[in-house]
């Protein structure tokens, strides 16, 4: 067994850092399709199971109605879709839509768990454009672990403005899904969640080729990694095309031979093999030597990682052209979908996010976002809805980070002062911010308002996500009025806290007729436990409860108090 996994790190450790020669004895494992989902119903399930991504090493995961990584999912812009997911996992996980245009309580977010066993149903309209999204849990603090096991899928929209370009379409024939991961491995092939791996995963495929047509060829590209950002090209430098991002299509397509792709972030490209000789063999690279050194990926030493992918340029997977499909695409639209961006004279509010710390790559530090952090309870943004925003995002930490928001598409309206580069001038969900950069962006919080569940922005790092670089904005329609009420927290006293048999919990002020009492766990998760206010006070007994964080909730239409409490 021993030597077995020494000879399996040696491998994979040489054959990730090989440059350019005999290609075609390194790509021996034909590239994964997910399986496409179609139609309004979509049933997922979360469920341990293991993988073999290299012969004989039995690897443990999580998938998706599969062993690794889950189907991809094809909607219609317009289509009220139904989604039910099953945890048959052993912990507590959550669904997120990346990029789609949700309700709050359907976004699959932190506050939205699905316990063991469960079922959680989502449903909601398809209000996105025509692009690639994609889907992955969302617990504050197993995000990374839970990834990295394998929970993750791509979802493809269709409208009807993309419908009338002639791209190509037909899904693993000449349009690909390519969800790029690296991971790293231990000493008997189990999967470290570490923010940088050791070797690459494509679509869940190591050592991955495909099969092209020699014809236009369209790569969604998905980099699904926990913290590695990748500098895309082509091992003969040729050039291709980028025609989407985030978001939806560009105004135009933009030609290039280099595409930085951060975590979370999604780019489709046109690749044209039209000329190219039967049985050609091209590899996707990650030229990683060219990045700017505070990008995670090209750093190296403490703030970075040692592995053999850090700052050099390595493959990802390599694509064989073969003869031409039936009705071939060979041409490139010139022009995409207009852009129909707000105008900053039109703002109704800046806000202003400045990113502080200094860490690693691999979640070390206290990187903090306007000095928070994470924190369950706290909304750190209140939006108006219909309010048009621009945030500006200064990082004034050591490394760069991909920043999502949830909810919303947005423009990227300058970087520094500079207008966006063409492929970050189409609709967005992340971007990078580099040390001493200030991003700012527009958007419009249309469609949905919920007073108690909070959308999450966030650094995509998945490691700096799980430390708590996260905050949450709630959307309020204005004329609710809920906005400004708090129980305040200095009425409400529980002592003793720690404690290991009971709370006393003491109220300065007469609670609300219609206060309503929950104790919450650590996830915010409802805990049945008997909870009476009597006169201003009451007791908790809390002999039943394992050790831990709880909260206790007061709820009324005058505010929220949240409380904390510890078990020990
Ligand atoms: Cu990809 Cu907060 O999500
Ligand atoms: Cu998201
Ligand atoms: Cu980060």
């Amino acid at each position: 067994m021993f030597a077995i996994n020494i000879r399996f790190r040696l491998l994979f450790f040489l054959l990730s850092i090989l440059p350019g020669c005999s290609f075609s004895q390194l790509f021996t494992n034909p590239l994964i399709i997910p399986p496409l989902l179609t139609g309004t119903n979509f049933t997922l399930a979360f469920a341990p199971s293991t993988h073999q991504f290299y012969p004989g090493i039995i690897t443990s995961t999580y998938g998706i109605n599969g062993d690794y990584l889950g189907p991809t999912l094809l909607f219609n812009k317009g289509d009220s879709v139904h989604l039910s997911v099953l945890n048959n996992l052993s912990e507590v996980t959550s669904c997120h839509w990346h990029g789609l245009h949700v309700p709050a309580e359907s976004d699959g977010g932190p506050h939205s768990p699905i316990n063991p066993g469960d079922n959680w149903y989502a449903h909601f309209k398809v209000m996105n454009n025509a692009a690639t999204y994609w889907y992955h849990p969302h617990m504050h603090m197993t995000t990374q672990p839970q990834v990295t096991a394998g929970l993750s899928g791509m979802i493809i929209i269709k409208d009807s403005s993309e419908s009338l370009l002639n791209l190509p379409r037909t899904y693993g024939s000449d349009d690909f899904p390519v969800i790029i991961q690296d991971r790293k491995y231990s000493i008997s092939g189990q999967f470290l969640s570490n923010g940088l791996g050791d070797s690459v995963l494509i679509n869940g495929t190591a050592y991955a080729f495909l099969d092209c047509p020699k014809q236009m060829v369209r790569l969604r590209l998905l980099n699904g990694s926990n913290a590695r950002v990748y500098n895309i090209g082509f091992s003969d430098q040729r050039n291709f095309n980028v025609i989407g991002g985030d978001g939806g299509l560009l105004s135009q397509p933009y030609t290039t031979n280099r595409l930085l792709l951060s975590n979370g972030e999604r780019a489709e490209i046109l690749v044209d093999f039209t000329n190219d000789i039967v049985g050609n063999q091209i590899v996707m690279m990650s030229y990683a030597s060219e990045m700017a050194n505070n990008v995670p990926g090209a750093i190296t030493g403490a703030m970075g990682g040692n592995g053999p992918l850090e700052a050099v340029d390595f493959n990802l997977f390599q694509l064989n052209v073969i003869s031409q499909t039936v009705n071939p695409v060979t041409t490139i639209p010139s022009t995409l979908i207009s852009q129909n961006s707000w105008n900053p004279a039109d703002a109704d509010r800046t806000r202003n996010k400045i990113i502080t710390g200094m860490g690693s790559v691999n979640g070390m530090g206290n990187f903090l976002i306007n000095n928070s952090s994470f924190n369950h309870f706290v909304f750190n943004d209140t939006v108006q809805l219909n309010d048009i925003e621009i945030w500006n995002v200064t990082n004034n930490s050591n490394m760069a980070h991909p920043i999502h928001l949830h909810d919303v598409q947005f423009y990227i309206l300058n970087r520094n002062g500079t207008s966006p580069t063409p492929e970050e001038s189409g609709l967005k969900d992340v971007f990078l911010v580099s040390p001493n950069e200030t991003v700012s962006l527009i958007t419009r919080f249309e469609d949905f308002a919920n007073d108690s569940v909070p959308y999450m922005y966030h650094c995509h790092n998945l490691a700096h996500e799980d430390m708590g670089m996260m905050l949450q904005f709630i959307v309020v329609n204005n004329t609710s009025g809920v906005e400004d009420f708090h129980l305040a927290s200095e009425n409400i006293q529980a002592y003793p806290n720690p404690s290991m048999d009971f709370w006393h919990v003491k109220a300065a002020i007469q609670m609300p007729d219609d206060a309503v009492m929950e104790m919450l766990d650590f996830h915010g998760q409802k805990i049945s436990i008997d909870l009476q206010f009597r006169e201003h006070e009451f007791m908790i007994d809390n002999t039943g409860l394992s050790k831990g964080i709880y909260f206790l909730k007061i709820s009324s239409k005058s505010g929220i108090f949240i409380g904390k409490l510890v078990k020990t």
